[in-house]
């Protein structure tokens, strides 16, 4: 199978890490080196990168994080299996103060960075759901510094298996008891027109 493609369906959501495997601030740096070369609407490039890899802004991060939304019932991360990197997408205003501008611009960074962690045998997730404002404060961000979109790194360790699902069945993700994970993905003839 082609390389591209290989990486992207490695590169899953992943929300277990085996946290002795930490991520250097230079691992981190490489990351954001890949995300500089994507495109970018009207090549505004509007955004600054916070690096989290330091066990005390991690453990500042990471309540303020949400976590699989469809499996209320579980509490995931499970307990010992947190990322051990963080990095928080955030718009400079200085640069763009409209933030519904590069919403996009958020999405194209964020697979870049994941598609580079995957190749490097690390993984990751993008996490949507956080309070703007909170994280701001936590992290003592100045006010022309808005977070975008938090992305949670670390060494995978849980299992992720993709199925293809017929048109109209269910696409919410679940876990079977060996905590295996399984995620819907639409048929190709179902989303060509
Ligand atoms: C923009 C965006 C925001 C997301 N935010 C969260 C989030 O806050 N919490 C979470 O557990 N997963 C989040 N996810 C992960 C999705 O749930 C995940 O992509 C989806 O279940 C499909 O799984 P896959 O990425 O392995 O294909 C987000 C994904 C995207 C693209």
């Amino acid at each position: 199978m082609d390389m591209i493609k290989e990486l992207v369906k490695k590169s899953r959501s992943y929300r277990g890490y085996d946290e002795s495997r930490k991520i250097s601030k230079e691992e981190l740096m490489e990351l954001v080196d890949c995300a500089r070369f994507a495109p970018s609407s009207v090549n505004r490039q509007p955004f600054k990168y916070l690096l989290a890899y330091e066990q005390s802004d991690l453990d500042k991060i990471q309540p303020l994080t949400g976590w699989a939304r469809a499996l209320p019932h579980m509490k995931l991360p499970h307990p010992g299996k947190c990322p051990t990197a963080f990095i928080v997408i955030c718009q400079n205003t200085d640069w763009d103060p409209d933030l519904t501008h590069n919403l996009r611009d958020v999405g194209i960074v964020a697979q870049t960075m994941l598609l580079a962690a995957t190749e490097k045998e690390l993984g990751g997730i993008m996490i949507g759901n956080f309070s703007q404002k909170k994280l701001a404060e936590t992290m003592n961000l100045p006010e022309n510094i808005v977070p975008m979109l938090i992305v949670a790194f670390g060494k995978p360790d849980e299992e992720i298996v993709l199925i293809e699902v017929e048109a109209g069945e269910s696409l919410k993700y679940y876990r079977d008891d060996q905590d295996t994970h399984y995620v819907p993905k639409r048929k190709l003839n179902d989303i060509i027109l």
